[in-house]
């Protein structure tokens, strides 16, 4: 691993640098609460701000962005604090094309910077995509050399994205899985790419956008699909700082402590005590 890249500061620099590199506009974060989106109640992906882009990706100021999006999902509210991974609020890294480059860069560039840039052991790295994504395997397999028995077929819960509310723009999805070893995992022999477990740990998204859900239930197809990347900053965090969850990482750790500084001496920081310090320091 890149002992270069270790704080959040390090990786947000060092994401937004590469897209720079590849002709992205580096665009803010927007607001947490949409503006202007009577269908949404928060911010929940990086591609919340770019949604029209993907309809329409003409006279455009530009068809590359690169965000760090703050995001807030509720959907999540739930598994906070129990597993290692999930957060209401959170970071999200995205690359997107509106109507410019689609599956091919799209692969090959996360590869490069995971690989390159991250220098994450590839001994140590699986990829899903959408069951008949023939296309995205061939990529994977054939243009970046990832082994057949690394890349992992998974179905519309797990790898087919979007939309964000009741219609709008979705697509099939590829995902980067980072092994954390069998103690995080559940043991059972099932266990892979996809468990809901702690094994496996989905820390990229590359979603392509093809479609556009209409409120009858149709998909049309976008006329020109596009690329919206989600990679977890936390996640990210968790795997550069060897950390043993998100909440042991800088991000989360200060939030964590000041949380433990309020309570009284000799208390018993495990079980259900541990549960809600991190509940508290993530809604913190
Ligand atoms: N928009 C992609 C994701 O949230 O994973």
């Amino acid at each position: 691993m890149n002992s270069n890249i270790r704080t959040a500061h390090d990786i947000r620099k060092s994401y937004v640098d590469f897209f720079l590199a590849r002709g992205h506009t580096e665009v803010p974060s927007a607001p947490l609460v949409p503006k202007g989106d009577a269908t949404l109640l928060f911010t929940s992906a990086g591609m919340v701000q770019f949604k029209d882009y993907y309809l329409s990706p003409e006279n455009l100021p530009y068809t590359r962005a690169v965000s760090v999006q703050k995001c807030l999902r509720a959907g999540d509210l739930e598994s906070v604090g129990k597993t290692l991974r999930h957060h209401t609020f959170f970071e999200m890294l995205g690359n997107f094309s509106f109507g410019d480059y689609f599956k091919h860069e799209a692969v090959e560039w996360a590869w490069e910077y995971v690989i390159d840039v991250l220098q994450l052991p590839p001994e140590r790295l699986y990829v899903s995509i959408f069951e008949d994504d023939d296309e995205a395997f061939g990529i994977w397999n054939e243009k970046i050399g990832v082994p057949a028995e690394r890349i992992v077929r998974l179905g519309r819960k797990d790898n087919f994205w979007g939309p964000v509310g009741k219609t709008g723009v979705c697509g099939p999805c590829s995902e980067i899985y980072y092994d954390a070893g069998e103690t995080k995992g559940c043991g059972s022999s099932g266990c892979a790419p996809g468990c809901d477990c702690d094994r496996y740990l989905e820390f990229w998204n590359l979603v392509f956008p093809q479609f556009v859900l209409e409120e009858d239930g149709t998909y049309r197809p976008l006329e020109k699909p596009g690329i919206d990347t989600g990679a977890g900053l936390e996640r990210i965090a968790m795997i550069m700082q060897g950390a043993e969850d998100n909440f042991h990482t800088d991000i989360f750790q200060p939030l964590v402590d000041a949380v433990v500084g309020l309570l009284p001496g000799g208390t018993d920081m495990t079980g259900e005590a541990k549960l809600g310090i991190n509940m508290i320091a993530d809604h913190a």
